[in-house]
């Protein structure tokens, strides 16, 4: 079968003739994989700066996040059938007995890094025509989804990140409503977390560079979160327009961004970084006003990553709301689907837009 991969050490990435995956064990299932969507952690994976092969193997087959449909199911499978659409959570628990996460099957809180994650860690990932995968880590997405749920991975993200936001903020029992929030950045993460605050209430405003109009400010404005360029609008207009900030999703993994940004965090506030940084950054920070707005306004700096199974359950549901709440929303952040020989093209990330995606399904549809 076809699959996408990276070799090592080369770091060249090319489509090739893999075995087709067997079920070994009567809880797994036997899915196709429809669409794979790409995205800054397979660009940093190609750049050599994050993700490994599985051990003793000198290649990894790319793509996590993913939909696909069922093909075939254990014999102990009784939550899916064949014709289902499918999204597989990314990571895997590591094997050390101590790490309490993993041992509670939550890996995205794994305490000793030894996790796996499928495209990115130590697993191969989706992007190939067919996949096995134990039926725990699987999420029926319903056939209403079928153009949008590759985006359900990274919506988890923000599902996981505003999941935990809101235990820090229980700490305001007072508080009646969400108040306000600023997305950092504009692509598919930032676009998802702004829909998801949203979708709690918050008053959303999206804060990136590229000046407007652009396919990013539309998409942002077409479900009602103006959107400001950082290259027309300073962090003290920012602040001034937005009102006291309640919380700032960053989702652009740039540290000089991030930390810049925290200046419009308003009392009692969050700031959540999801970006996983790529390119080196020498930031510096005035640390004393750093440390004194932090203090004196009871604010939380909080790094989320990966997504546990909750969120892909509130990720799946959450896709139904907003598609009724903001028809078109979701699919004009999918900038265009390409075949998997075109994976390499993609991820170099000259293509513009928002989300690109790898479809094995294009014949078909
Ligand atoms: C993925 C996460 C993963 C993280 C770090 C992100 O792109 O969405 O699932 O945990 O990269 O590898």
């Amino acid at each position: 079968m076809k699959a996408v991969a990276i070799a090592y050490p080369s770091r060249e990435v090319r489509v090739i003739d893999a075995p087709e995956p067997r079920l070994h064990s009567p809880t797994e299932v036997r899915v196709r994989t429809l669409e794979v969507g790409v995205c800054g952690t397979d660009k940093d994976i190609l750049q050599g700066l994050h993700g490994a092969p599985p051990p003793g193997e000198s290649h990894l087959v790319l793509g996590h996040e993913c939909l696909g449909q069922v093909v075939e199911v254990g014999a102990h499978v009784r939550d899916f059938r064949p014709g289902d659409l499918v999204v597989p959570r990314v990571r895997r628990p590591c094997p050390h007995a101590h790490c309490p996460a993993c041992c509670y099957e939550h890996p995205d809180f794994c305490v000793t890094g030894d996790y796996t994650e499928r495209g990115i860690q130590g697993a191969h990932g989706f992007c190939a025509e067919f996949f096995v995968e134990d039926m725990m880590y699987l999420h029926r997405a319903e056939d209403s989804l079928r153009d949008v749920a590759v985006l359900t991975e990274p919506l988890t993200i923000a599902e996981k990140a505003l999941r935990e936001a809101a235990r820090i903020q229980a700490r305001l029992p007072y508080k009646q409503a969400p108040g306000n929030a600023v997305v950092l950045g504009a692509g598919p993460v930032g676009q998802l977390g702004a829909m998801a605050l949203m979708g709690l209430g918050y008053a959303t405003t999206v804060y990136s560079r590229s000046p407007p109009p652009n396919v990013k400010a539309s998409a942002a404005e077409a479900v009602g979160a103006p959107y400001l360029s950082s290259q027309q609008v300073t962090v003290e207009e920012l602040k001034a327009k937005a009102g006291p900030v309640d919380v700032i999703y960053e989702a652009t993994g740039s540290s000089t961004v991030a930390f810049d940004t925290l200046r419009a965090l308003g009392p009692n506030g969050v700031l959540i970084f999801t970006g996983v940084p790529g390119r080196k950054e020498h930031l510096h920070l005035a640390g004393e006003e750093v440390l004194r707005q932090l203090v004196l306004w009871n604010q939380v700096v909080l790094g989320t990553v990966n997504a546990g199974s909750e969120d892909f359950t509130r990720a799946l549901e959450n896709l139904e709301r907003f598609r009724a709440r903001w028809p078109g929303g979701l699919e004009r952040l999918i900038t265009a689907r390409h075949p998997p020989e075109a994976f390499s093209q993609v991820v170099e990330g000259r293509l513009g837009g928002i989300k690109h995606v790898i479809s094995f399904q294009e014949a078909a549809r």
